[in-house]
């Protein structure tokens, strides 16, 4: 019956390869309205061990907690509409052995499978397909073990980043782990996407510090770094997850921290002399003391006359450190921000999260084991690589731009430190040396509609079409985690090289031929496939 409910849908979603779809949405209405769905849920009930039956796992439309699995982890609004692409079941695992049973079963009933752990995929990649699909969903799999003695903590991958902050602190307040400034991230997307946050600059990416992992791979093995080789280690540290297996658990190198840190949030607009503090920040930020890290935010807001427009700089800052320390650093080598002591926090690691995510450092820190974000958007998001800074004629040019749309915010995350000194073939994350910052484009809004989604969506792509003199090109690079299905997408169901040659450069540059290599030989059928995930090699004609 549920399987009748996005049929049809299918049919009108896509409206390439007219043919194939149809073909495709027959048989699959046809099988799956009865027969192939019971038996699907028979070979689930078959390959799960009976001590831990699946059956309470298994959530088809008729079950009334459907909608509420679906929705409990969706990020972006944009996809929690009426018209957004259903899955015909979800199972929420509770054991390695489900998730083993899901991968089996899916391939013996040629069904597409998307894995979701935090749900924050920017694109819905996670819990949305153009193809019929179900999810296989991992927030139950979320045990965190923290080690101190070893330094480390074995991190299911439905664990949220939050979750791990605050059990690593439990037991120390000199350690913690580089990873996203958001604590409702899932760590299974989020480590195996690349993962980085505001200790990039001293520490690299979360994926610089993961020395193990457990993955179930497409035959339903489970595996560690010692069984599953050193290519497939490589892989799932920045090339995706979804592409080579299900992660089940990273095991994390943690990192010292001091006990006390120094937060800073400081303004400008253009009239306090933003363009000039800005300019020298490109300089600053990448260049600077390790321990330190200025994300510059830019948005535009109302100005001080009637009607009237302003970009705002807003520059938000970790320093691993405390505060009497950055103010003389800055000083020194930022008298244009003005940094003083009133305006630093110091505080703990942990608190630090708080402060970084827009809650009011004096909130219980248990607030990071809520699962729920403090509040969801309908968004877009893409991201650029700058290796050259801006000139003061280019950021005016910005500045002219960004008033012109309104609703547009740039993130800009600078690198240097560490992130310029991890070669860049070590992981599948290849932006390396030579980068200045990352640039996020963002539009956030608030209404339902797809006009409303066509005009915001539409903004962030004429600022991204903007800025193409200051940015990488050939390829122009873009960051893997933040998921942009502009820059291409892998036709469900359909194993393109080419198509995934497009997005595959530009979020791995030479990396893309070696994913690509172990993913020929780990997953050959290509099951674990998505919208942009990593093609096998094409087949040659002799
Ligand atoms: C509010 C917000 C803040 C963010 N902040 C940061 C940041 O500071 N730093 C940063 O690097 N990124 C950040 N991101 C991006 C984020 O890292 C990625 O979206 C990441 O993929 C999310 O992981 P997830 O598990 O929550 O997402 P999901 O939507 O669950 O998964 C994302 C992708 O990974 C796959 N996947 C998920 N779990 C598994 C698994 N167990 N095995 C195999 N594949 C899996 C999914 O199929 C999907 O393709 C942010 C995103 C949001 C929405
Ligand atoms: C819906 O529920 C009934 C029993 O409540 C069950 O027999 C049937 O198989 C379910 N249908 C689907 C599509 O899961
Ligand atoms: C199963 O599907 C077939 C083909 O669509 C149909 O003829 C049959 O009546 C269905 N059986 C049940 C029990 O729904
Ligand atoms: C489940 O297992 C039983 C016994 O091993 C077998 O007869 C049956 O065909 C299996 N069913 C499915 C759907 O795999
Ligand atoms: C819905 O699914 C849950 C978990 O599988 C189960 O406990 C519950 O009985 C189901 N409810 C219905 C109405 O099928
Ligand atoms: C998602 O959509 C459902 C159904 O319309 C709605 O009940 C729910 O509140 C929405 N979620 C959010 C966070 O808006
Ligand atoms: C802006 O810079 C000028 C010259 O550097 C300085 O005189 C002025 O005080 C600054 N304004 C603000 C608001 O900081
Ligand atoms: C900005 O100005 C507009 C009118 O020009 C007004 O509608 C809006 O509320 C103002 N926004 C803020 C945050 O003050
Ligand atoms: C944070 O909360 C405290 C205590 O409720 C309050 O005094 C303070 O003003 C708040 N700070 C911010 C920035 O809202
Ligand atoms: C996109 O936005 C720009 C700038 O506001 C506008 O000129 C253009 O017409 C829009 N394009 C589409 C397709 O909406």
């Amino acid at each position: 019956m549920g399987l009748l409910l996005f049929s049809p849908y299918y049919r009108i979603q896509l409206p390439i390869f007219p043919t194939l779809i149809l073909l495709l949405s027959l048989t699959f209405s046809a099988s799956a309205a009865n027969s192939s769905h019971n038996t699907f849920i028979h070979c689930l009930v078959n390959h799960s061990e009976p001590s831990h039956p699946i059956t309470s796992a298994i959530f088809t439309p008729n079950n009334t907690s459907f909608f509420s699995v679906l929705q409990a982890y969706i990020r972006n609004l944009r996809f929690n509409t009426s018209t957004t692409r259903k899955p015909y079941l979800i199972i929420t695992a509770l054991h390695v052995s489900h998730v083993q049973a899901a991968t089996i079963c899916a391939q013996k009933h040629n069904l597409q499978m998307k894995i979701r752990s935090g749900g924050h995929d920017y694109e819905g990649v996670s819990y949305v397909a153009e193809v019929p699909f179900f999810i296989l969903d991992m927030f139950h799999l979320r045990s965190i073990e923290v080690d101190i003695d070893s330094e480390t903590a074995w991190v299911q991958a439905g664990a949220t980043l939050g979750e791990v902050y605050y059990r690593i602190a439990e037991k120390s307040k000199k350690h913690g782990f580089p990873a996203g400034v958001c604590p409702t991230v899932g760590v299974g997307g989020h480590i195996s996407g690349g993962g980085y946050g505001n200790m990039m600059r001293k520490y690299g990416l979360s994926v610089d510090n993961v020395i193990d992992a457990q993955i179930i791979d497409v035959q339903g093995k489970l595996l560690d770094r010692k069984s599953m080789g050193e290519d497939l280690f490589w892989a799932i540290r920045g090339g995706g997850g979804a592409s080579f297996g299900v992660v089940l658990a990273y095991k994390i190198k943690l990192v010292q921290v001091p006990e006390t840190v120094t937060v800073f949030q400081v303004q400008r607009t253009l009239e306090q002399n933003a363009s000039d503090i800005v300019y020298n920040w490109q300089h600053v930020a990448p260049n600077i003391d390790n321990d330190l890290f200025i994300r510059l935010i830019l948005d535009v807001v109302n100005g001080t006359k009637d009607g009237t427009k302003t970009v705002r700089a807003t520059f938000i800052a970790l320093f691993l450190g405390d505060s009497k320390t950055l103010v003389s650093l800055l000083s020194k080598s930022f008298p244009q921000l003005g940094l003083k002591q009133s305006d630093c926090i110091e505080t703990t690691w942990l608190r630090s999260v708080l402060f970084w995510t827009n809650i009011n450092i004096t909130e219980p820190v248990e607030i990071l084991l809520d699962r729920q974000p403090q509040s969801l958007n309908y968004l877009k998001r893409k991201s650029d690589y700058v290796k050259k800074p801006i000139s003061k004629e280019g950021l005016e040019g910005i500045w002219k731009k960004m008033i012109e749309l309104v609703d547009t915010i740039l993130y800009f995350n600078p690198y240097g430190g560490k992130m310029a000194e991890v070669p860049s073939t070590a992981v599948p994350f290849p932006h390396r040396a030579g980068n200045l910052w990352k640039v996020q484009y963002q539009a956030n809004w608030n209404k339902a509609g797809k006009d409303v989604a066509d005009h915001y969506i539409n903004l962030t792509r004429v600022l991204h079409k903007y800025m193409t003199p200051f940015v990488s090109k050939n390829p122009r690079e873009a960051f893997f985690n933040y998921k942009d299905l502009d820059l291409g997408i892998n036709h469900n169901g359909k194993n393109s090289y080419s198509e995934g040659k497009v997005y595959g450069v530009e979020y791995f540059k030479d990396n893309f031929n070696r994913l690509v290599q172990i993913k020929t030989k780990v997953d050959p059928g290509n099951f674990f496939r998505n919208e942009q995930s990593i093609p096998t090699l094409p087949y040659r004609k002799n």
